[in-house]
């Protein structure tokens, strides 16, 4: 143990806790951290007696490299050095008030801290003190939890969730991060806790959420989100997505668990937490635009385009950033079956310049967002899916390269075309432009100044604009 106990900054706590006479540990996230051999930067200290003394000796010792802050309304303080956190927290019992996460806290001995932490795991302890340095207090089987692979909690897990209801998404984040799987007792807990999270700010349940959809495989996450009830709560768009109608014997798939899968395999491909949120909505309005037709059958009209339109609503009740992010959301979810079509039909150079002038830069993650969509069982679908889809990669690349309509401008102005045929701002202005914008893009013209221009003048002679 003393081995992960090597920064020097162990020493100094451990001389400065010596010389106070005070008991101290290195507790929660960094201790599990070492086992899971994960790297953690915040490293939290529990001293059975006064956090915020033995924080300003170490910072002491440190001198002017270290930076030390009291938050004496909460007993603790923190030492930063560098890259470095350490938060000093006097041991301490706390009892919780039903509509309240702030607790009514004393002083208690190092069990009491442990017990009241989230989990098991999370309360491992390493004692710093001389005598002691590197011995580890498990009073809870947080090592067996963790050999395991499972999330408890120390004491009654209602009590755990009742006192700070945020701890059941934290639970599930866990089991989604690290691939461990929530104990009985702890899993009928949240069951019968959910209703709790109201009194959690939307902004810790976005942050809980986002690590969920940043985890290697999200919908281990969002399964546990469903089946305890919490997903109902926190997210019933996504919940409304689950079940299969019949009519006439035709039934359409789920689109939670399509929606799940396509958002584990774009994981695969891509840490943009932001792309990870368009799998996630891309098909949200399904529900909302589902219809059954004797001819068709099950049809979602549209739905790309009301899925748009709802983002908005959802990120604001999320308190998720209602900024470009939230636009690039908007994007990939109205464009998301744009490729696909495309690789249905034929693939016309007009149709790929289209795309490339609609999505612009974001052209590559779209086209990842597409190819996880594909989760047909059909082998040969998929395989042919997957063809096209080299296809249409093929003929991105070739027009690209030969017309630059990524992020491209029409070459002649709303302000030019005014300017020579002496117009106000007007439609007619408009439709020039958009008509010389549709010729780059089907070919007619090739995207270049002259060309632009001499193609204005044969509109403008059609529209009888004199100069
Ligand atoms: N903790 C808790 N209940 C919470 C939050 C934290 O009991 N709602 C305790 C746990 O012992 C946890 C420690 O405080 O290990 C530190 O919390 P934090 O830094 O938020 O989490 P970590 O466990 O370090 O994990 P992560 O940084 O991934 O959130």
């Amino acid at each position: 143990m003393k081995d992960h106990l090597q920064d020097k900054i162990f020493t100094i706590i451990s001389e400065a806790a010596d010389e106070q006479k005070q008991e101290c540990y290195v507790i929660g996230g960094f201790v599990r951290d070492i086992f899971l051999k994960r790297v953690s930067k915040d490293i939290d200290v529990v001293v059975v007696g006064s956090g915020i003394e033995l924080a300003s000796r170490v910072a002491e010792k440190l001198g002017k490299k270290a930076k030390l802050t009291v938050f004496k309304n909460y007993g603790t303080a923190q030492v930063k050095l560098k890259e470095l956190e350490v938060e000093f927290v006097g041991a301490r019992k706390e009892s919780y008030q039903r509509d309240s996460r702030n607790p009514i806290v004393e002083d208690g001995t190092l069990e009491d801290d442990q017990n009241r932490r989230d989990f098991t795991i999370n309360a491992l302890a390493i004692c710093l003190n001389k005598e002691r340095f590197g011995e580890l207090v498990d009073p809870f089987g947080g090592m067996n939890d963790l050999h395991n692979f499972v999330i408890r909690t120390p004491q009654n897990p209602d009590i755990t969730f009742s006192d700070d209801p945020l701890r059941m998404m934290r639970g599930i984040r866990f089991s989604a991060q690290l691939g461990f799987f929530l104990e009985t007792n702890t899993f009928d807990a949240i069951v019968r806790n959910k209703e709790r999270i109201e009194i959690i700010s939307k902004e810790r349940i976005a942050d809980e959420l986002n690590k969920i959809i940043l985890s290697r495989k999200p919908s281990v996450g969002f399964i546990l989100l469903e089946k305890t009830g919490l997903l109902d709560l926190i997210f019933p768009e996504l919940l409304a997505l689950k079940g299969v109608e019949t009519k006439d014997g035709i039934g359409h798939k789920d689109n939670f668990y399509h929606t799940l899968a396509v958002l584990d395999s774009l994981s695969k491909h891509t840490d943009n937490l932001w792309l990870r949120w368009a799998a996630l909505l891309h098909d949200i309005a399904k529900p909302t635009t589902k219809r059954f037709d004797n001819r068709a059958g099950w049809t979602f009209h549209n739905h790309n385009f009301v899925g748009e339109k709802m983002i908005p609503e959802i990120f604001k009740r999320m308190k998720l950033p209602t900024n470009e992010k939230m636009k690039f959301v908007q994007k990939m979810v109205t464009l998301h079956m744009r490729p696909i079509v495309l690789s249905e039909a034929e693939v016309t150079d007009s149709a790929v310049r289209r795309l490339l002038f609609e999505a612009g830069d974001d052209i590559d993650d779209l086209m990842k967002l597409c190819e996880a969509d594909i989760t047909s069982k059909n082998p040969d679908k998929v395989k042919r899916f997957r063809s096209n889809f080299q296809l249409v990669r093929q003929k991105l690349k070739e027009i690209e390269d030969k017309d630059r309509v990524r992020n491209f401008q029409p070459p002649i102005s709303g302000e030019e075309i005014m300017k020579t045929f002496n117009l106000p701002a007007s439609a007619i202005v408009g439709e020039i432009k958009m008509r010389i914008k549709d010729a780059i893009l089907d070919g007619e013209i090739p995207n270049e100044y002259e060309a632009a221009k001499t193609f204005m003048f044969e509109i403008a002679k059609e529209l009888n604009l004199g100069k």
